[in-house]
């Protein structure tokens, strides 16, 4: 434990001496009184002035550094000393500091004259350099007598230390007193050994605090035999450690910082085991892997927010995945919703602070990367199945501004064969930007048209804010009726309901999702939309919620603890209420505060339910803001992205942190959301996105059209090709969601999640995997035409030509012109494919085929799971069909494992390509010979003209 080292004496508080405005050489003073006004950096006559400084140059040279810029005292006195404190009087270490001015410049002087402490902190300038002033106990608590068995667990009972007199500043000196206001007397840990793999530690005290109402599921198995075992230490304060048992590994040492357990104010700090850290979003991350070394505080609280690096975004997860340095792998959630940040301290040190709730941490312990987010989903929910069209390619964007240029956009893509299964409306096709209504005047007939798109096989999302405008009238406008009539709205501690800005032209009210009677509002209006427009998804945005006011569009918020809580994280704006409603907002499951960032996840159920209702159909729901817990219910899109080329990076980061997360169903705009994209920005990103589990282009208003067919023949016909491929692996990629909801497995797993124990792998995050079958390669870099590729110990083979690569555990250069994406399949792996088309509900019903990869020891498996691709429940419901594939000894068998699906039985599969196998010479399907094979010059082995069902079980032999 670090103490705080705080110097007893106390620095005499004076407050600054009145000044004037800016002085010039008038106000000269002797020499030996100056006091810098800038320290440490350069002014201009018009900086020092404007700091109320007195500007009066000196002749060079000037060996003593007599400032030119000094304090100005307007009594003619000399300066005493600064308020505030130096590194001598209150040097913290820089996990231990809060900001005492984010987001502000700062220098020596304002610092001080804040009363807070100036200390520049090494080489570093992440780190404050102006914090709070150490705090008023060295914060911490110590355990009372030994730790009590409970009911699966151990509790512990905590008692604050009492403030060792050297330790401590008078509270009223403080500048912030109030954060530390109302630490816990006394506090409860439990250790709850929910499982073999899952602990939960949670530290509360008897006050009631808000709780995020996350709804943890049971886990499977006992607790006979934990991973895991906690440690206590009282010496010199509490603190717990969590160890893996079979290896010793620490996983998490709260003796890394401080431990204070406030009103409003809850910080620990911890050792992770590794530096190997990924996760805790959203926000816009330059690695997957979190770089200790930047001492990188990542705010979370949502927000209406395009990626602008540390900034606070849209979704709050705080949750990450430790890959320990052996390749064991665990995960850790933290269930707290408040406003909150994460430091990433050298060390490493994880130093948390969170404004209010409990510290509520659950351990997944593994060991692989995998099963950590297997076991989160088994907490928290696991997604859904997404439709089978959901899986296809998908079109959207931000101002068509009429239904012309929406067909237009549409016909480009069909007119290049490039397949196409999704259009999208924005809040465009609304009229006047208002719910559950559509523009007659700039998308006449929509309703119909809509109905053709569905009668070619593409089918139809759109757009929904959560907000309702309440400048139309409530007799017209039924939304806004139903919801006065059923009091769903979000409300003023008066008790009226709060009023803010987005779209609309007027006005609109927060409806508090919270809440049941505006779940079942919600529910109404959107299976009454229905009628209107036959949505096959819908796409709920702006649910952080965003407002374009601060606050209440009135009055804003008023000066309290909820909306100006003593510590601020950094958040942009540095304001709670910044671009959404005030803290002190009553909603249904607490203050605003407390539920800001439960926002969007409040709306996600309903609006799955709905949806379905709707449309009777299995549906889709697209959500900006997540939690913990939101993949249950929707897919998630990054947002508003930057059509830049750093921006294809960042994208493969944020997809396998949704996947993670549990939202294995994630993408980003394709070509980017802001700004307009280019030619070949373009067809890079189409190719990159053919390979997003979510596959989208979107683009924002008023830039150039994006649609992969708007760029002209090559590009129509390069994206066409990597979606063809995406089309022939869909049956691949669905098997996969079914893991995912059965399973809780990723969809776009890192390297690192399938070679754990390649230390190679742990900073790669340009390259992605679907599942463990198929390596993504693609370039992200402007003017490049090859990938610096790293190629895993495995046998990987060129997913085109079948050619088995030499290079393992080693990078390679791969030569990629504008046209090609690099793609391997694995050798292991068995992956269901069919013949693509232009939409699902052609290739649905097309020829299956395998592709069979064979390992080092000429094995491979693989399962293929289909189903009607569109009913709600067929995994429930056991109406699907679910095969596994397996090969040993130059045979290929599958068993059918389910076969709940009626059409499966008429459905063929034709082809299958052997990599691997070197030369053959024979085949046999079900016990007949064959000889409708050959092997290419590549080494693949093609084997065609089959006329299997799937339904009924195959061997295929080779010699
Ligand atoms: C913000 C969303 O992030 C974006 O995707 C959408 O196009 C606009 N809102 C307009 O609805």
């Amino acid at each position: 434990m670090k103490f705080l080292v705080l110097i007893s004496a106390l620095a005499v508080f004076l407050a600054p001496a009145a000044r004037a405005q800016g002085h010039g050489c008038e106000a000269n003073i002797e020499d030996s009184l100056k006091q810098d006004c800038y320290p440490g950096e350069g002014a201009s006559e018009e900086s020092c002035r404007a700091r109320d400084c007195v500007w009066c140059p000196v002749a060079e040279p000037n060996p003593d550094n007599i400032p030119w810029c000094f304090v100005y005292e307007a009594d003619g006195s000399t300066p005493g000393p600064l308020p505030g404190f130096g590194c001598e009087e209150n040097y913290l270490p820089g996990e231990d500091r809060v900001d005492c001015a984010p987001g502000e410049p700062t220098n020596e002087i304002l610092c001080r004259n804040k009363n807070c402490t100036w200390c520049p902190y090494e080489e570093d300038g992440v780190t404050p350099w102006c914090y709070i002033p150490g705090t008023p106990s060295v914060g911490g608590y110590y355990m009372v007598g030994e730790p009590i068995t409970i009911t699966n667990g151990l509790r512990v009972n905590l008692i604050k230390a009492v403030a060792n007199e050297s330790f401590t500043f008078a509270l009223e000196n403080r500048p912030n007193p109030k954060a530390w206001e109302g630490e816990a007397e006394t506090l409860t840990l439990d250790a709850e050994f929910q499982s073999n793999y899952r602990l939960r530690v949670k530290i509360y005290n008897t006050t009631s605090r808000f709780e995020v109402p996350l709804n943890v599921q049971a886990p499977t198995g006992g607790n006979q035999n934990p991973l895991y075992e906690i440690q206590f230490e009282n010496d010199p304060l509490f603190s717990f450690k969590v160890v893996r048992k079979s290896t010793g590994t620490v996983l998490f040492d709260s003796s890394a910082g401080q431990f204070i357990f406030a009103e409003q104010y809850l910080t620990m700090s911890w050792a992770p085991a590794s530096e190997n850290v990924y996760g805790i979003g959203e926000n816009e991350q330059k690695s997957f892997k979190h770089d200790f070394s930047q001492n990188i505080t990542w705010a979370l609280w949502g927000r209406d927010q395009p990626p602008s690096f540390t900034a606070n975004m849209y979704g709050v997860q705080p949750y990450y995945t430790v890959l320990e340095n052996d390749g064991n792998a665990h995960s850790v959630a933290v269930v707290n919703a408040n406003a909150q940040q994460f430091s990433m301290n050298s060390g490493p040190v994880i130093k948390y602070i969170t404004t209010g709730g409990v510290l509520d941490f659950y351990f997944f312990l593994g060991p692989t990367p995998e099963n950590t987010v297997q076991q989160y989903t088994e907490a928290v929910g696991r997604p859904q199945l997404p439709p089978y069209w959901a899986l296809g390619f998908q079109l959207c964007r931000y101002g068509y501004n009429n239904i012309e240029n929406m067909k237009a956009a549409v016909d480009r893509t069909a007119q290049y064969g490039i397949p196409h299964d999704v259009q999208y409306g924005d809040i465009d096709i609304m009229h006047k930007a208002l719910d559950f209504t559509y523009s007659r005047e700039n998308f006449p007939g929509l309703p119909d048209y809509v109905k053709e798109l569905k009668t070619k096989g593409i089918k139809f999302m759109t757009i929904l804010d959560p907000c309702i405008s309440i400048g139309e009238d409530p007799e017209e406008y039924r939304p806004l009726k139903l919801g006065n009539e059923m009091d769903v709205w979000v409300k003023k501690v008066d008790g009226s309901p709060v009023v803010g800005r987005v779209w609309p032209q007027d006005p609109v009210y927060f409806p508090d999702y919270s809440k049941n009677a505006t779940k079942e509002w919600w529910k109404i209006l959107i299976r009454e939309f229905h009628d209107l427009l036959e949505y096959d998804g819908l796409w709920i945005d702006m649910n952080e919620p965003a407002n374009f006011v601060d606050g209440d569009i009135d009055g804003g918020c008023t000066q309290n603890s909820l909306n100006n809580p003593p510590f601020v994280p950094r958040i942009q704006g540095n304001y709670l209420p910044s671009k959404t409603i005030c803290g002190d907002h009553v909603q249904e499951a607490g203050n605003h505060y407390d539920v800001h960032s439960l926002y969007g996840w409040f709306q996600s159920e309903p609006t799955l339910t709905g949806t379905r209702e709707g449309s009777g159909k299995r549906a889709l729901v697209l959500s900006r803001s997540t939690f913990l817990g939101s993949g249950h219910w929707v897919a998630h899109w990054l947002g508003d992205n930057w059509s830049k080329w750093d921006n294809l990076h960042f994208s493969i980061i944020g997809i396998l942190q949704y996947n993670q997360f549990g939202v294995p169903f994630a993408g980003s705009d394709i070509c980017g959301f802001i700004g307009s994209s280019n030619a070949e920005l373009c067809q890079r990103w189409m190719e990159l996105g053919a390979f997003y589990p979510f596959s989208r282009n979107h683009n924002g208003i008023d830039y150039v059209d994006q649609d992969p067919g708007a760029w002209g023949a090559a590009i129509a016909e390069s994206s066409k090709n990597a979606l063809l491929v995406r089309y022939t692996l869909l049956p691949y990629l669905y098997t996969l969601f079914f893991r995912s909801v059965t399973e809780g497995n990723t969809v776009a797993r890192a390297l690192w999640h399938e070679f754990p124990q390649d230390p190679a792998t742990r900073n790669i995050d340009r390259q992605f995997m679907w599942g463990s079958g198929l390596l993504i390669s693609a370039v992200l870099d402007e003017g490049s035409t090859s990938v610096d590729a790293y190629l895993p110990n495995a046998r990987l083979y060129n997913y085109f030509d079948g050619a088995e690569e030499a290079t393992k555990a080693d990078s390679i250069t791969i030569p990629t012109p504008l046209d090609k994406i690099n793609l391997h399949v694995r050798g292991g792996n068995v992956l269901p494919t069919q013949e693509p088309a232009i939409n699902t509900e052609i290739s649905r019903n097309n020829p299956f085929g395998l592709i069979v990869a064979l390992d080092e020891e000429g094995a491979a498996s693989g399962s293929l799971y289909f189903d009607d691709g569109d009913s709600i429940g067929t995994i429930e419901n056991e109406e699907y069909f679910l095969a596994d594939f397996a090969v040993a000894s130059n045979t290929l068998t599958s068993t059918v494992v389910k076969n709940g699906y009626a059409e499966m039985s008429q459905k063929k599969l034709t082809t299958v390509r052997l990599l691997g196998a070197g030369t053959v010479g024979a085949v046999t399907v079900n016990g007949a010979a064959i000889t409708s094979f050959t092997t290419l010059p590549s080494g693949e082995v093609l084997i065609t003209s089959l006329d299997l069902n799937p339904t009924t079980p195959i061997t295929i032999t080779w010699a």
